[in-house]
């Protein structure tokens, strides 16, 4: 259920026809659904909290994902938190109301600067990911006089398939530390003035569609848990990271909310800890789409038909980047049998390519079309590549909506460079 449905012939977003706001704000533009974000923030909270073994869990929306901050007020007021992963992030949540306590501070490489600001914000924790980061952060909470709350990230060197650019779990990425490791370092922390060790976090990949892996990376950690107290540590807390995966057409569905509970039950169910959670594409991805205009319908003598566009790919950067695949819908179907066409940006590169070989509904200059699960992902990775103007955003509330970053001018976009002085 994601709000955006065909109405008379035409596809809008809750109670606002989509051709309304690209003729309002013009194209291309991001659409968000108010309505979608707090269904999948309630969904999941529920299908979780409604569990006795589970207890009431920490959902830290991964403010990567989507770090609008009226889309991080919409999911605060809901009572989400924030996994973020740079100050700039936790300002941001800071900014959308979200309270420190509910703000998570991730990432594999934290300037001091950055650490020194969350401990000033006082964020709810801090996962650390490696010895020297540990370091790092017990010299500055002892130079502020404090304890740093802090998890221990885990690689629990578990593959959960998808895409390689995405993958996170396996020994041979970047993040986390190996669960050996982790138990030297938490018992090391417990004994560090300027550190509070509090729990461990994991977060295995991205657009999981298979709950296997996850369960058997979330059974190490609870055996970790569990040896943990054994040596006499506490452990309050358990993060269990994001990851769970979106249909993005013609892919097997991903889990339910209540069999990504059930799993939850069976492999970390009464361990006593506080679960947490850092969810971005579940909750963002099918609550917003791109809408973009077909600037031309190129017809190639050899029958080749392109469909050029005015969104590229420094708009929506997924296609060209992970090859993936984003449903286009036109927002006025037209009859009339389907077309190949390949459908293309205005950007000078034979990268700046959606799709190729695509059936769709037949379509003409001037038709809008949306690109669909588009709100994670989307406009956090987008640029002004090829000095085309930082695509805006839009948020829908039932039969409002507003403008929640706007398009900026050209003129905004050379003040932002002064001119060498020499020059
Ligand atoms: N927590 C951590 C530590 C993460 O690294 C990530 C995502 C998340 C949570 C949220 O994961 P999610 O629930 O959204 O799967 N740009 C890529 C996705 C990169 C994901 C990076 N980490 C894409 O467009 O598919």
């Amino acid at each position: 259920m994601n709000h955006f449905e065909l109405n008379d012939g035409e596809l809008w977003c809750e109670g606002v026809p989509l051709a309304r706001i690209a003729a309002e704000i013009g194209t291309p533009v991001y659409v968000y659904s108010s309505a979608t974000l707090e269904r999948h923030y309630q969904v999941l909270h529920d299908a979780i909290a409604s569990r006795p073994d589970l207890g009431e869990p920490l959902i830290a929306f991964a403010v990567k994902a989507n770090s609008n901050v009226s889309v991080l007020r919409t999911l605060g007021r809901m009572g989400a938190g924030a996994d973020t992963v740079s100050e700039g992030e936790i300002r941001r949540a800071l900014a959308a109301g979200i309270p420190a306590d509910r703000i998570v501070f991730s990432g594999v490489g934290k300037s001091a600067r950055e650490l020194a600001f969350a401990l000033d914000v006082g964020v709810a924790e801090i996962n650390v990911e490696s010895e020297p980061e540990i370091a790092l952060l017990s010299q500055i909470a002892r130079q502020k006089g404090v304890r740093a709350v802090m998890a221990i990230r885990v690689n629990p060197d578990v593959g959960a398939g998808g895409h390689a650019k995405i993958a996170t779990g396996k020994a041979e990425n970047k993040f986390g530390v190996s669960i050996g490791e982790a138990e030297r370092l938490y018992a090391q922390a417990s004994n560090n003035a300027g550190l509070k060790p509090v729990g461990v976090a994991c977060h295995i990949g991205s657009q999981i569609t298979d709950l296997a892996p996850m369960e058997a990376a979330f059974g190490l950690m609870r055996r970790l848990v569990e040896r943990l107290r054994g040596e006499g540590l506490s452990v309050e807390r358990l993060d269990l990271g994001g990851g769970l995966g979106v249909p993005y057409f013609h892919q097997p569905a991903p889990p339910s909310p209540e069999d990504y509970a059930a799993m939850l039950s069976r492999s970390v169910g009464g361990l006593g800890v506080q679960l947490a959670f850092e969810p971005g594409r579940m909750i963002a991805a099918n609550a917003g789409v791109l809408l973009a205009q077909v600037l031309h319908v190129n017809a190639r003598p050899d029958g080749r038909q392109f469909l050029v566009l005015d969104a590229a790919m420094n708009d929506l950067i997924r296609p060209a980047m992970y090859d993936a695949y984003h449903d286009i819908r036109p927002v006025r179907p037209r009859d009339g049998s389907p077309m190949n066409y390949d459908v293309v940006g205005p950007v000078c590169e034979t990268g700046d390519t959606f799709t190729r070989d695509r059936a769709l509904a037949p379509l003409a200059a001037g038709d809008l079309v949306a690109f669909m699960t588009a709100g994670a992902y989307g406009a956090v990775m987008a640029s002004e590549y090829n000095t085309r103007p930082l695509v805006p955003e839009v948020l829908v509330r039932g039969g409002d909506y507003a403008v929640i970053r706007p398009r900026p001018t050209y003129e905004d976009i050379l003040a932002r460079e002064p001119m060498a002085p020499w020059l």
